[in-house]
């Protein structure tokens, strides 16, 4: 069997991760491990999109050079990937020379073969959207993203992608899994039938963008950061070197939002086309992750997106991971909520899933001396349900669907749970009746081995947990051992132990208890509340504006940054619980207000003078900082 080769969009490193990008790798890494469960050979990779427009602006917003801005954002997608669990087996980045020079060769072979010529040429340059815009594009004289657009004159290099069109067209449709799910590709069909494709630029004249790779048949240019970006899929796996594995590799299974689907479906697969390379195994282009507006989430989409990193701590990456693939429909846009998932927390995974096995195991320990007894559990009804979940699994997972694979599970969870509770083993245990309680433990035991293989994907750590208790911890887990039945050997040691304990989280505007440190919450304004103070008492709180000269993150705490703080002429420590939020290297010489007056208190050993103020909602916190950020230390606040 072919390698099953999976990737995710390469990442633009002018933001921080979010849940989108999250959720992106989370499904990859799921389908790679189901693969892998099946028993075929898999190789996953992702990785980060460094170059172009968006990034050398992000740079020099933050006045560094674009190759230290890059370094330093990178580290913020590869700790992400740590963190959601995912088991890429590589990353790479487009500023990396494994990449560029196959960018290169890529560009000179099709040079060579006259797929790409050089034109003067007029337009509108939509610079947010790093893409020139035709004429009947426009809308409202802006790029359909609302974004503005200039007219721009210049010559540039093209891509003979418009002779490709009929050849494109009758591709996707005498392929139909090429673009999945089906909507997608009656998406690019329709763009494709309804206008002539015209061919692509594919430079930026240096003039205009330093911060690319330039043409190697013409030094006043450098790649457009598209035609750069899809060349990742190829130059990772060693496209142009015969010692590689590109062979064996190639084609991927491409996993894309949809918010990148022309890229995606028309210009990577002429791209293909022209270097005489096979089409991608398929295009499968996921829904929005939206907020409660409706909205998706981004850096622009209202109070800004939300961050997994406070519920993977709280609550696991296991826990995140089963969320975002029970929750999200393949294809469609899903709304996320704190509340959706810490409801969906507590009913499936610690009711349904943590009880199944805290009383199955718990009991056996219990009742049997600490291990599985000897009963034959052939004649269970567990056993043809269990039979028909692993079915229900694979064709879900077949067709595009983990979310039913997951609900297939947990049905043969619940369903365990019900016949668990009918059999009333607590009856039995005290009737003395050991051989039907031992049916009554063996065979939800045997459901619980089975659904710790088929959720293995989703919830690799907690999977492992599971079989943990029972002995099987080190088996590698495999589909072919989720059809068997009655396997456990009688006489395993089981060992109980918490699988998901049960969390108070109280989502977003009632929650008190999970306030950062540092954010004090103001009662609103305007709003009369029983705690309403003078105007002397709020007086007696010394304000001022401090400097950040140095912040440090605290050995051994995940939240807290340990800052010194220009006041004035004076010099304070303080700690701050912002760890989360801010890394150390970006407070340097922020303006902050400081509470001045505040008690000191020692924080994990360290002093600290005061307190900054923040604004927190949900998931989110931002320093309070003055206006223009102009303001010397040391002013009073009032
Ligand atoms: N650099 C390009 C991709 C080049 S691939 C050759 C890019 N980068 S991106 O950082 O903007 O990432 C876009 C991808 O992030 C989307 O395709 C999607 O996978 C993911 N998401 C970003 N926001 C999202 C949501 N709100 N919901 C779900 N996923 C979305 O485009």
């Amino acid at each position: 069997m072919n390698t099953f080769y999976v990737t995710t969009p390469i990442y633009y490193v002018n933001d921080k991760p979010h849940i989108g990008h999250a959720y992106t790798s989370i499904l990859a890494d799921v389908l790679t491990r189901y693969h892998r469960l099946r028993g075929g050979a898999t190789y996953f990779l992702t990785g980060t999109d460094e170059h172009g427009q968006k990034v050398q602006a992000a740079a020099r917003e933050r006045g560094i050079p674009p190759r230290q801005h890059v370094d330093e954002m990178v580290v913020h997608f590869q700790d992400m990937l740590k963190a959601i669990g995912a088991s890429n087996d590589d990353y790479i980045r487009t500023t990396e020379e494994r990449h560029t020079k196959v960018v290169q060769a890529c560009l000179q072979a099709l040079y060579d073969k006259g797929e790409i010529y050089k034109q003067d040429y007029e337009g509108w340059y939509c610079e947010a959207d790093e893409m020139f815009v035709a004429e009947e594009d426009l809308v409202d004289g802006k790029s359909p993203s609302g974004r503005p657009v200039e007219l721009i004159k210049e010559s540039n290099y093209f891509f003979r992608m418009g002779q490709y069109q009929d050849w494109l067209i009758e591709y996707i449709e005498s392929n139909p899994g090429f673009i999945r799910p089906a909507t997608r590709a009656n998406e690019t069909l329709g763009f494709l039938k309804k206008q002539k494709l015209e061919d692509l630029c594919i430079s930026r004249p240096k003039a205009r963008l330093e911060w690319g790779i330039p043409l190697p048949f013409d030094d006043d240019y450098v790649t457009y950061v598209w035609f750069d970006a899809l060349v990742n899929y190829i130059s990772a796996i060693g496209y142009g070197d015969p010692a590689s594995d590109f062979a064996t590799r190639w084609p991927a299974v491409h996993i894309i939002g949809k918010d990148i689907l022309t890229t995606h479906t028309v210009y990577w697969p002429t791209m293909l086309k022209a270097l005489g390379l096979e089409q991608p195994r398929a295009i499968l282009a996921h829904g929005w992750w939206v907020n409660e507006a409706g909205k998706k989430e981004s850096k622009t989409g209202g109070a800004g997106p939300t961050d997994p990193a406070p519920f993977i701590e709280a609550f696991g990456a296991d826990a995140w991971r089963y969320h975002m693939i029970a929750e999200m429909r393949l294809g469609h846009d899903a709304p996320f909520s704190e509340r959706g998932f810490a409801e969906r927390y507590n009913a499936e995974l610690v009711n349904d899933l943590g009880n199944l096995a805290s009383r199955v195991i718990k009991l056996m320990a219990r009742e049997f001396d600490g291990k599985v007894p000897e009963v034959d559990v052939s004649g269970s009804s567990l056993k043809a349900s269990a039979a028909a979940a692993v079915t229900a699994y694979q064709q879900a997972f077949e067709s595009d669907r983990p979310d039913q694979a997951v609900a297939a599970v947990m049905a043969l969870v619940r369903e365990s749970n019900g016949v668990f509770n009918e059999a009333k083993p607590w009856d039995l245990a005290k009737s003395g009746d050991k051989d039907a309680l031992a049916a009554s433990l063996v065979a939800p035991l045997e459901v619980l081995r089975v659904v710790s293989i088929l959720l293995q994907p989703v919830i690799p750590e907690k999977s492992k947990a599971l079989r943990d208790q029972f002995g099987f911890g080190d088996r590698e887990p495999s589909l072919a051992a989720a059809t068997e039945w009655g396997v456990i050997p009688a006489g395993t040691a089981v060992s109980p132990d918490t699988l998901f304990p049960r969390m108070k989280w109280k989502p977003k505007d009632e929650d008190t208890d999970k306030k950062p440190a540092a954010a004090a919450a103001a009662p609103p304004v305007g709003v009369a509340t029983p705690d309403m103070i003078t105007y002397d008492e709020f007086k007696k709180v010394q304000l001022r504006t401090g400097k950040i000269s140095k912040a440090e993150r605290v050995e051994g705490a995940d939240k807290l940054l340990k800052l010194q703080v220009y006041v004035g002429d004076e010099i304070r420590q303080l700690v701050a619980g912002i760890a989360q939020y801010y890394e150390p290297e970006e407070l340097q010489h922020k303006v902050v207000i400081v509470v001045c007056n505040l008690k000191p208190a020692t924080i994990r050993g360290i002093e600290s003078n005061g307190m900054i103020l923040a604004a927190s909602k949900g998931s989110s916190l931002k320093l309070v900082t003055v206006d223009g950020g102009q303001m010397s230390s040391g002013a009073d606040v009032r």
